[in-house]
């Protein structure tokens, strides 16, 4: 049968790989620091817990409405009122399977085979690859260090190329940088002027350090917002994520969804209702971030790696290595059997620059990511 489809070609996750390999020393006895996968280490809110084993025993749990269950719905937009202080209609809020899911109904709906969308670079891999499966254009954007790792305006004020579509996250992933928000401004009103479908994941709001992050629903309803309970909420396996998305394009969606989905996880649906209620809980894994991230900033630069993203807010250090090797997946393999620290080669979020790039994802206990920090230390200094 071939490789199939060209579109399928897409490349794989290079953390996935390092993953495989650190259980494989784990499981012979070594002992592994897990820095490399991005997600929370701690499990669902106890409330989401209590409410998913009630309704297993007593629910059928069918499918639900493709758009997802209307409390759910109805609880999301109430959300948005005590973080953002803002009120959004309930319909326009869309459940999905996970952020991943929301990307694929955005990108579906809104470009056709052909258009062209920018993305930044370094960014999350999953934008450039569910795009190019679906034979839509790349524009990358880089954004080093010379930007502060944060997307502005004159970096899309320079592009050669038209573009249809927008991706941007804040914080983002793997740098944890912020855009400010006169940026945020700037960009949505250029997006507006020219004609640029904007879609805006927020999958790491709640987890800010400095700033509160601003959702683009607020200066734009006509751009998509994608979100999801896989890191502030600390459901990654759940499954579960939802859209904001303006209000001629919710029968679209609905559409693909009843097609592609049917339906978003019901128990997962179900156990996100007690998630919003634990808000208390899940600010006190933030702050255990926060204290993590303060350790990151302060060792960092002692083991000689003092160039790294600003950690404006998400779970990570994204930290130049290229004074110490010029293959960054290498420099981690060695790390890896050596040191018995696992993290991320930047390739993985930057084709052309990651290789001077790793990326710490700090959302361990705080006793583990200072272990973590005494191994490095041992080990350049
Ligand atoms: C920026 C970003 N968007 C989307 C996703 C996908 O998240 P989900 O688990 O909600 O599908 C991730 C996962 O790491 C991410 O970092």
């Amino acid at each position: 049968m071939g490789q199939g489809s060209k579109r399928s070609q897409v490349s794989p996750f290079i953390v996935m790989d390092i993953m495989r390999e650190a259980n494989e020393l784990e499981a012979k006895g070594k002992s592994i620091i897990h820095m490399e996968v991005g997600q929370p280490s701690t499990s669902a809110p106890r409330q989401a817990l209590r409410t998913a084993g009630k309704v297993l025993l007593q629910e059928r749990l069918g499918y639900t409405e493709a758009l997802g269950d209307i409390d759910l719905r109805k609880k999301i937009s109430q959300f948005y009122i005590a973080r953002y202080n803002l009120e959004i209609d309930f319909n326009r809020i869309i459940v999905t399977t996970g952020a991943s899911g929301g990307l694929q109904l955005a990108f579906l709906s809104l470009f056709d085979a052909g258009d062209r969308v920018a993305l930044t670079e370094p960014c999350y891999p999953g934008y450039r690859n569910m795009l190019s499966s679906m034979n839509i254009e790349i524009e990358k954007l880089s954004i080093g260090p010379e930007y502060d790792f944060r997307l502005n305006v004159e970096v899309l004020e320079k592009m050669s190329n038209r573009i249809d579509g927008l991706i941007m996250s804040s914080p983002g992933n793997p740098t944890g940088s912020m855009t400010k928000a006169e940026q945020l401004e700037l960009i949505v009103s250029w997006c507006q002027e020219n004609q640029v479908k904007l879609i805006s994941d927020e999958i790491y709001h709640g987890i800010e350090y400095e700033e509160p992050a601003i959702t683009a629903v607020n200066l734009d309803n006509d751009s998509i917002v994608i979100n999801s309970f896989s890191k502030y909420f600390s459901m990654t396996g759940w499954r579960l994520g939802w859209m904001v998305v303006p209000e001629n394009m919710i029968r679209t969606i609905e559409r693909l969804a009843q097609n592609l989905f049917i339906s978003p996880p019901t128990i997962s649906q179900l156990a996100a209702l007690g998630s919003l209620d634990s808000l208390e809980e899940l600010n006190q894994t933030v702050a255990r971030y926060k204290k993590n991230r303060e350790l990151m900033i302060s060792r960092l630069p002692q083991c000689g790696l003092s160039k790294f993203a600003p950690i404006d807010g998400a779970f990570y250090a994204y930290v130049d290595v290229s004074n110490l090797a010029d293959n960054s997946e290498i420099f981690c393999r060695e790390m890896l059997r050596e040191i018995g620290v696992a993290i991320t080669p930047g390739i993985d979020f930057d084709r052309e620059n990651g290789m001077r790039y790793v990326r710490f994802c700090f959302s361990g206990l705080t006793e583990e990511i200072n272990e973590a920090m005494n191994r490095l230390s041992n080990w350049l200094n």
